[in-house]
């Protein structure tokens, strides 16, 4: 008989349980852990399907038994054995396979392993990322790491299913394309055969999604990979993966109703878990100015009132002078002032100064008439009384208030609310909310550039009712036709609806400053596409990592990665990126400069 067939599987090691009692079965996999009892040898053996317990008995065969002492973490094994229920007092009710136990009769090393430099039956992945990722073959043993690694196969497998079944059809798109600004820098690529040329990798395939409307295809989609050069974040990486869509003779309606539709699927598929549809619906000025955030994470509420006109004739120098200079006053409501020592208190005064507030008015609240706080000898009782019904407050409760410009003033007390939410313990785990943001600005100042920018990009249309505002001189007040989805906090997706007709595309780009001659030069292709019946058109990307993370309720996109990079950009296992010799970029044209 050939070596393969001696180390057929019968069953994997995730599949036994009482039923095969008595029989022979053969297992193959990595030695998890190893155990010496008074000569009695017990190893968990590992595949990808689970753990199974075998035990070598020094009793029945003293010979098998000391090979089997010799086995250390990693080794990979095949064994031929009998299945044995365990002793009541032994089976483990938490294993799959915990009621049985496979005394070996026949052991193959079917080969030896070094030292493993990370414990990999170490739930808590206790080392360092860098050595981690170091050893990502290793670390991607771990039971949790194949979980997230297979689950995200399960996600990409139902969303492809269910893309489908929507008449969607995956349509590859280049890697080496033009470099085409789109937010973030481009990572090149020199050519060898067009010396002095460069290639981008994608940002996303934005551009080729819409020319693929032009072309007719009307449902596209790909599971895509993206590549930004951007300063990394525990929900960033350098190159990751969206599912990327695009649809012609659609509306919003159309892109909310298809892509609920896939979140419900893929979250009952893959997790077992109903989520509610339609989601919630909210324009960015009501998720700014209600949550200080344009993800705001809907799992707890404490809400940011506007408070400025309970203030509009106060005394107090703080308030009136942000008042007098068209500022906000805006205020949260938390509960259980007890849980605010002065400590902590000044930790929060801390946290809101990091997003530009010059300070935190704090006030707990006595009872329904009065309030306790540094600030608080400067207020009427009329103005206590209105604040207090403004924000909600009952006798306990403790307030926060910024007065600053609207920018600093929401956004400081949307950190400060993701923070009171954390002191008060609000996030409850398992639960999932989505909501979908929209109406944005169509454009932002740029302090950097002196100008007007898109919010999203060029090509998303404004609302139809803001269209006319563009032919005036408050232009920058129009919104666009931009929608995220967020969940529990995190943005996972965004797209729009496009621009598809020229006159208005060249208004769009007259409103930003680009004119004709650069509009060619960095769209042309794009520009020239549109020009020939490009039909209504509009998409979205959600980024697969995130949509992971979130689903698996863990910290970092690295998680649910193969081979992700380390914050600085670095891919350790194989040095990415590295440097090249100087044959490699002569051959490009290329030089460095002294560093
Ligand atoms: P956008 O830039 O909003 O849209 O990206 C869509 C989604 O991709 C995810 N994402 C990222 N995930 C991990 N690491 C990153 N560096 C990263 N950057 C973005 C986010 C985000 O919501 N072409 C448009 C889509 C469109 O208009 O159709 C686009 O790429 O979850």
């Amino acid at each position: 008989m050939s070596g393969l067939r001696s180390w057929r599987r019968t069953h994997s090691c995730g599949e036994l349980n009482a039923k095969e009692a008595g029989e022979m079965v053969s297992l193959a996999g990595w030695v998890h852990n190893w155990r010496n009892h008074g000569g009695v040898i017990f190893i968990d053996l590992r595949d990808k399907a689970g753990i199974t317990q075998l035990v070598f008995n020094p009793t029945s065969d003293p010979q098998l038994a000391k090979r089997a002492a010799q086995l250390r973490h990693e080794f990979v094994i095949s064994v031929t054995g009998e299945v044995n229920l365990r002793p009541a007092e032994m089976a483990n009710p938490k294993m799959k396979t915990g009621d049985i136990e496979v005394a070996v009769k026949e052991l193959t090393v079917l080969n030896e392993s070094s030292t493993p430099p990370l414990h990999i039956n170490d739930p808590e992945q206790s080392e360092s990322e860098e050595l981690r990722l170091r050893y990502r073959y290793l670390d991607l043993r771990r039971p949790a790491l194949q979980r997230n690694i297979l689950f995200r196969h399960s996600v990409s497998m139902e969303a492809r299913k269910f893309l489908w079944e929507q008449g969607f059809s995956e349509i590859e798109t280049p890697i080496l394309m033009k470099s085409t600004p789109e937010g973030a820098r481009d990572f090149l690529v020199p050519s060898r055969t067009n010396r002095g040329r460069f290639y981008a990798l994608p940002q996303s395939p934005q551009t080729y999604k819409q020319i693929l409307m032009v072309s007719g295809f009307e449902r596209y989609f790909q599971v895509a990979r993206c590549f930004r050069d951007e300063d990394l974040r525990a929900d960033r990486q350098p190159e990751f993966t969206q599912i990327d869509a695009e649809l012609s003779f659609i509306d919003e309606q159309d892109i909310y109703e298809i892509f609920e539709g896939l979140m419900k699927t893929v979250f009952s598929k893959c997790l077992s878990v109903d989520i509610e549809t339609p989601f919630r619906k909210m324009s960015y000025e009501e998720a700014f100015c209600t949550y200080g955030s344009d993800k705001p994470d809907l799992r707890f509420d404490l809400p940011i009132h506007d408070i400025a006109p309970v203030f509009k004739n106060s005394s107090f120098k703080v308030f009136s002078s942000v008042l007098e200079n068209k500022g906000h006053i805006a205020a949260i409501c938390s509960g259980d002032s007890a849980k605010f020592s002065r400590k902590q208190i000044d930790k929060l005064t801390a946290l809101v100064a990091q997003y530009g507030a010059k300070g935190l008015v704090w006030l707990r609240v006595r009872d329904d008439k009065a309030v306790e706080g540094p600030s608080a000898k400067f207020f009427t009782d009329e103005e206590i009384a209105a604040l207090l019904k403004t924000v909600g407050a009952k006798p306990g409760d403790m307030i926060f208030a910024v007065a600053a410009d609207k920018k600093v003033c929401y956004t400081s007390l949307g950190q400060l609310r993701l923070e009171l939410a954390r002191v008060n313990d609000l996030i409850v785990p398992g639960e999932y909310k989505f909501v979908w943001v929209n109406k944005f600005p169509l454009f932002e100042y740029s302090d950097e550039e002196q100008r007007y920018t898109s919010v999203h990009h060029p090509f998303t249309a404004p609302l139809e009712e803001d269209i006319e505002l563009l032919e005036g001189d408050e232009y920058y007040k129009a919104r666009s036709r931009a929608y995220d989805l967020v969940l529990n906090g995190t943005e996972i997706g965004g797209g729009s609806i496009r621009i598809h007709q020229r006159a208005l595309q060249m208004k769009t780009f007259e409103l930003l400053g680009i004119d004709e001659a650069r509009a060619k030069e960095k769209f042309g292709f794009l520009i020239q596409a549109l020009s020939y019946g490009a039909p209504p058109h509009g998409g979205i990307a959600l980024g697969l990592d995130r949509l992971i993370m979130l689903m698996l309720e863990l910290e970092s996109i690295r998680e649910v990665i193969p081979f992700p990079k380390t914050t600085a950009g670095i891919s350790p296992m194989d040095n990415a990126p590295d440097k090249v010799s100087q044959e490699q970029l002569k051959e490009l044209g290329l030089s460095l400069l002294e560093e």
